[in-house]
């Protein structure tokens, strides 16, 4: 006797599941999101960052119902949005302006969407306090967008997006047209507000400092796709590629060419570094052209004698940022290089330009890329 067939294991569904999406804007031309497939789950600060032009707005839209794909499917908690106009999506999008009605109050911004949903009058009365209040508005309520600030109207706009209680809220951009000391002080609170309320965020920006500082994952995009998916820890120390680690953060990067491996250690001949480098890696065929990757702050200044990847050079110039400064040194064949220190002292006494300096770096502290 055969055993019943065993009933068909359901698909694992994500929070929000993107399919192979692709769009044009024009028949035939560039595409905008070119095969950007990915899912998020309930409850992530999911960031998506790259350059201008990269298609994070497009990408926004498609999930919002503003645009529609050309190709490829967009699933929310398992329901596919096709055809699902953007009223009917369990979804809000902060846009970038935040464009906010101006003839109307913060209250009233905020209260929008829940008196097109024809809530009753007491219900819309409660959200709006208790959305206001989320984000320290309440004394303001009956100011109109002309009479707050930047970062007050910034907050009735997220105020507005939370207000529908949907399951996913898209922002574009946030934080763009704060001055930086409010962005850095916004970043907290928007973080404090997305873990208070539980709904998932999925956040545009181009500053690679804030995805890293607010997500728990980022996808790097470049033209439409996708190049590298992972934590920010991940997308900093473990670049896939060079884009990617030129993108996020500051980075130096040796062209060279691998000569064998030892111990888990790959040495790699880099006539720009006028060396052969040791790099923590898995064996590669000799002969490999690779480029090692070494972050400014990972290079010291001071290395002991028996240090690995000595490089000598000269400092070029320094730039003072207060709690750490970066060097710009150059070594015997002309190849610039950063070096980052952080200023413990107050009294530190800044290289002079023209000094002599040996830097190393230990073979952990750099990565090998694809040339
Ligand atoms: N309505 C449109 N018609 C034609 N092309 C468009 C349209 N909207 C965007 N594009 C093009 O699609 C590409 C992606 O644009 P998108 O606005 O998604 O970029 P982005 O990553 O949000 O950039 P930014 O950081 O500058 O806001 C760009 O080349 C842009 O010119
Ligand atoms: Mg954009």
């Amino acid at each position: 006797m055969s055993a019943p067939a065993a009933a068909a294991p359901a698909p694992p569904t994500s929070h929000l599941r993107i399919e192979d999406v692709v769009k044009r804007f024009a028949p035939g031309g560039a595409a905008a999101v070119d095969g950007v497939s990915l899912d998020i789950e309930a409850g992530e600060f999911f960031a998506l960052l790259g350059p201008s032009g990269c298609g994070k707005t497009t990408l926004l839209r498609l999930l919002a119902g503003f645009e529609t794909p050309d190709q490829g499917r967009i699933l929310i908690d398992g329901a596919d949005m096709e055809g699902v106009p953007p009223y009917r999506r369990p979804v809000n999008m902060m846009f970038q302006s935040y464009a906010l009605f101006p003839h109307m109050t913060a209250a009233e911004n905020v209260a929008f969407g829940l008196r097109q949903d024809r809530l009753p009058r007491a219900e819309i009365a409660a959200r709006v306090a208790a959305m206001l209040d989320l984000v320290k508005l309440g004394h303001l309520a009956r100011r109109k967008p002309h009479q707050l600030s930047g970062g007050e109207r910034q907050r009735v706009a997220l105020a507005r997006a939370l207000a529908q209680e949907p399951k996913l809220v898209l922002l574009d951009e946030p934080l763009a047209a704060l001055d930086r000391k409010l962005r850095e002080e916004t970043r907290f609170e928007l973080v404090r507000i997305q873990r208070r309320v539980g709904i998932t965020f999925l956040m545009v920006t181009h500053d690679q400092e804030e995805a890293m500082s607010m997500a728990t994952r980022i996808a790097v995009m470049s033209a439409g796709r996708i190049v590298q998916l992972g934590t920010p820890q991940q997308i900093y120390e473990a670049p896939a590629s060079r884009f990617v680690a030129d993108f996020i953060g500051g980075v130096n990067l040796f062209a060279g060419r691998v000569v064998g491996a030892e111990r888990g250690l790959l040495r790699v001949d880099c006539a720009e570094a006028g060396a052969q480098l040791l790099v923590e890696h898995a064996a590669l065929a000799p002969g490999s052209d690779v480029a090692v990757a070494v972050r400014p702050e990972k290079i010291t200044l001071t290395p002991e004698p028996e240090a690995r990847n000595r490089l000598e050079g000269r400092v070029l110039g320094a730039a003072y940022r207060g709690e750490a400064s970066t060097y710009e040194v150059e070594l015997a064949g002309g190849k610039l290089l950063r070096v980052t220190l952080t200023n413990t002292q107050r009294t530190i006494r800044p290289l002079a330009a023209g000094q002599a300096v040996t830097l190393a770096f230990e073979p952990a502290a750099a990565v090998v890329l694809p040339p």
